[in-house]
């Protein structure tokens, strides 16, 4: 019997403190027309205890997760945590954050592919359960993209914020749960979204710091025309492989960076935006978090058998589709 890897519970953590646009207005020359009209971002979740990090936010996610689940720490097999804002360089945050939770049996490491981590993370989480070797799994998205936001850009500091979002990954023989998944990158599109400083070519120094090298890098425009072509290609490569019609789609979850990016996705996959998991408004692009903070938002709405087709792209490039038969 072919096991496949479904999610069978999802949950998230989104910090308390609230970055509108109105009070960035009051910082920066930007105002929450253009950001709304250029970008649909309203407000951010920002975490501001200074000594709690993406660890803090992803055990939060899956403490939640475990208890929802009825589920002990114990069992956990593995814990994968997608995040391009880890705690430390070293150890990985996934290390952490067994820890924090409890999950001593545990095995882990962290995956980082920018704002396809969490997309990345899951298609690798997938393979350990395709094989029949794990049987729970936690893959787990948490991003304190404030601790490498520039404040006074107005191009960067609008887009981001804080949050983490888990989902447990069990073995299906159901038909259902990950069904496809194809992931792409090309490295060629470095410049135009890196963060310059802070690993080997550019170790922390005051030179780094004074220029700022420590903060996001990007040229939106550049970053823009690849994001849209890309999300709605591989979008459109997951219906056409799975011979999937757009009335069979129940939603699409895409990852948040620009609403523009997401609606040409949909028009694309040719379905409406009621269809569409959209929460950029409240969160703004939460990097490695995106996707199960929104599979969390919507996890009442979903049905067993529902088609979901999920959509990322960010640094790297890096960009990926997946199909997903819910379980639940
Ligand atoms: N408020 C007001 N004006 C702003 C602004 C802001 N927050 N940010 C930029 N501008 C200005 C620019 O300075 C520029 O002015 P100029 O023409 O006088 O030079 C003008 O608006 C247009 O800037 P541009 O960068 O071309 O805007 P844009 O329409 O491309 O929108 C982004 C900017 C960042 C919203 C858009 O490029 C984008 O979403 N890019 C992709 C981001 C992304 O996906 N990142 C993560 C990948 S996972």
């Amino acid at each position: 019997m072919k096991i496949t890897a479904a999610i069978t519970g999802v949950s998230a953590y989104v910090p308390d403190y609230i970055l509108s646009n109105e009070e960035i207005e009051n910082t920066l020359d930007t105002n929450n027309e253009w950001i709304m009209t250029r970008c649909g971002i309203s407000e951010r979740r920002i975490l501001k205890d200074k000594d709690k990090g993406s660890a803090f936010m992803a055990a939060e996610a899956a403490q939640k997760l475990l208890a929802k689940k009825f589920i002990s720490p114990l069992d956990i097999e593995l814990i994968i945590v997608a995040t391009v804002t880890p705690d430390h360089p070293y150890p990985a945050t996934a290390n952490i954050v067994a820890d924090m939770i409890g999950a001593t049996n545990a095995w882990g490491f962290d995956v980082q592919a920018a704002c396809s981590s969490f997309m990345y993370a899951l298609n690798t989480a997938s393979k350990f359960i395709e094989s029949g070797t794990h049987k729970k799994i936690l893959v787990i998205g948490s991003d304190k993209m404030s601790s490498v936001v520039d404040y006074t850009c107005r191009k960067t500091s609008i887009l981001f914020g804080d949050a983490a979002g888990a989902v447990l990954l069990e073995p299906s023989t159901d038909e259902n749960g990950i069904m496809d998944a194809r992931m792409y990158s090309d490295g060629s599109g470095k410049k135009y979204l890196y963060q310059p400083a802070g690993g080997s070519i550019i170790p922390a120094s005051l030179d780094s710091v004074v220029n700022k090298q420590h903060f996001i890098h990007m040229d939106g425009p550049a970053v823009f025309k690849m994001a849209v072509a890309k999300m709605a290609d591989v979008a459109e490569e997951m219906m056409l492989r799975n011979e999937l019609s757009s009335e069979d789609i129940a939603f699409l979850t895409p990852h948040q960076a620009n609403k523009r990016i997401i609606e040409a996705t949909a028009n694309r996959m040719g379905i409406g935006m009621d269809k569409v998991m959209l929460n950029i408004q409240r969160y703004g692009n939460t990097t490695s978090a995106t996707i199960p903070l929104c599979l969390t938002e919507w996890e009442d709405q979903l049905k067993k058998g529902d088609n979901i087709i999920l959509t990322t792209f960010g640094a790297g490039f890096t960009w990926g589709g997946m199909y997903i038969k819910w379980s639940y």
